[in-house]
């Protein structure tokens, strides 16, 4: 029987994940461990709270003394590391949050992972979720392959490349089994409306500006989060120790075409002329340090796992705007802060 501890299994793509293994792996016990940041939220996994094989487990990672203990209690097998601060415009305003939590968070978790399962390191993994963003920006053309140098520029990316730097270090300096995968942007259901996608919608459906930083020019590649979430539980089960793999949504976007299009779904699904959301897009300041381009070439994933995503952007947007619009409760709750009460609430008292 596998126990599987997943970290930052409240977050956007942590409950995606959680919830396809608590789903597809009724024998695995999943054990979501969460600090419930402002952007934890256990509405997201409402559906599948009560099922017998989910197990949440409060906690910071920058605890390491609290990873040890808990490593000792439960005699997890396998580790997917998700927590982290993920925001790049947070990054830019404090720093330090990203460096606790991204590198001495996942220093905790290797160390932990480490010292109990040293002496027999068969049938372990640790597998460390990150971002195309360790790579940097790309020009006018290319793509970011597992070999591209690192050269990231936010506090944010550059944490993230640190903590992949340290999950290669503990395999090769001390047998660590390790697997790392760096992902595209994501988009779909539950991701806190502070980054791009959801923001806009909610702003939209509040006929609040769209702030589109620079000129829109930047461009980013969308993978829809259960696609990502799938890519996770492939890369688990089949990827190779010490192995890097890229996932991408071949689906590249300069941000005001991807705007445009927003735009209109919500035009459409809100029975508003179209053209009205287009009114709120307003030009502001760049974001210091902003990268130009990101793209993925997936084709390793696929060539050696067999993975490609399943979604159309043209289904996967029109999938997303529904599931806000039809979730503006959740929406209200993340952006006021309900969503702690109900913390309280539900674990508290236990
Ligand atoms: P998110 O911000 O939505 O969720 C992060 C989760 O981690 C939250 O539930 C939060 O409460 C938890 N967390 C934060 N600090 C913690 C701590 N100190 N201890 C325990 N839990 C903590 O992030 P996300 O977008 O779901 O990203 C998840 C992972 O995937 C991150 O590692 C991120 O770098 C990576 N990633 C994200 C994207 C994307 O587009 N969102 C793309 C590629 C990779
Ligand atoms: P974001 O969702 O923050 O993801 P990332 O910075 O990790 O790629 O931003 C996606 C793109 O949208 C990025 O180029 C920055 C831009 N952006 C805006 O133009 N306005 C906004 O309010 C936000 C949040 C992002």
């Amino acid at each position: 029987m596998r126990k599987i501890l997943i970290t930052g299994g409240a977050g956007f793509i942590g409950s995606h994940v959680v919830r396809l293994f608590v789903n597809k792996y009724p024998d695995y016990h999943i054990f979501n461990l969460d600090k419930l940041t402002y952007a934890g939220n256990l509405f997201n996994l409402k559906d599948i709270e009560h099922k017998p094989n989910y197990h949440f487990i409060k906690a910071d990672i920058v605890d390491g003394e609290l990873m040890q203990q808990l490593f000792e209690t439960h005699k997890f097998d396998s580790v997917i590391h998700l927590a982290a601060e993920s925001h790049v415009d947070r990054s830019i305003s404090n720093p330090m949050e990203f460096v606790m939590t991204n590198i001495i968070g996942t220093v905790n978790l290797l160390n932990a992972a480490r010292h109990h399962w040293q002496q027999d390191y068969k049938g372990k993994l640790f597998y460390h979720v990150s971002t195309d963003e360790v790579y940097g920006s790309l020009g006018d053309t290319g793509l970011f392959t597992e070999t591209t140098a690192y050269d990231p520029h936010s506090p944010y990316s550059a944490s993230k490349a640190s903590s992949d730097h340290l999950v290669r270090s503990y395999h090769d300096t001390f047998g660590l089994p390790v697997i790392i995968s760096n992902c595209s942007n994501n988009y779909g259901p539950n991701q806190f409306p502070e980054k791009l996608i959801p923001l806009f919608i909610n702003n939209i459906r509040h006929n609040k500006p769209l702030p589109v930083y620079g000129k829109g020019e930047n461009v980013r590649d969308w993978l829809y989060v259960v696609d990502h979430a799938q890519a996770i539980d492939v890369i688990f089960h089949e990827g190779k120790i010490r192995e890097t793999y890229n996932i991408g949504g071949h689906n590249e976007w300069k941000n005001i075409d991807l705007i445009k299009v927003i735009c209109k779904v919500m035009d459409e699904k809100l029975g508003r002329p179209q053209g009205k959301s287009e009114q709120l897009i307003t030009f502001v300041k760049d974001r210091a340090g902003h990268d130009l381009r990101y793209a993925i070439d997936s084709g390793k994933l696929q060539r050696e796992l067999g993975w490609i995503p399943s979604l159309q952007f043209e289904q996967g947007i029109r999938l997303t705007v529904d599931w806000y619009l039809q979730n503006q409760t959740w929406l209200d709750e993340v952006t006021s802060g309900n969503y702690l009460k109900y913390y309280e609430e539900q674990y508290d008292k236990r």
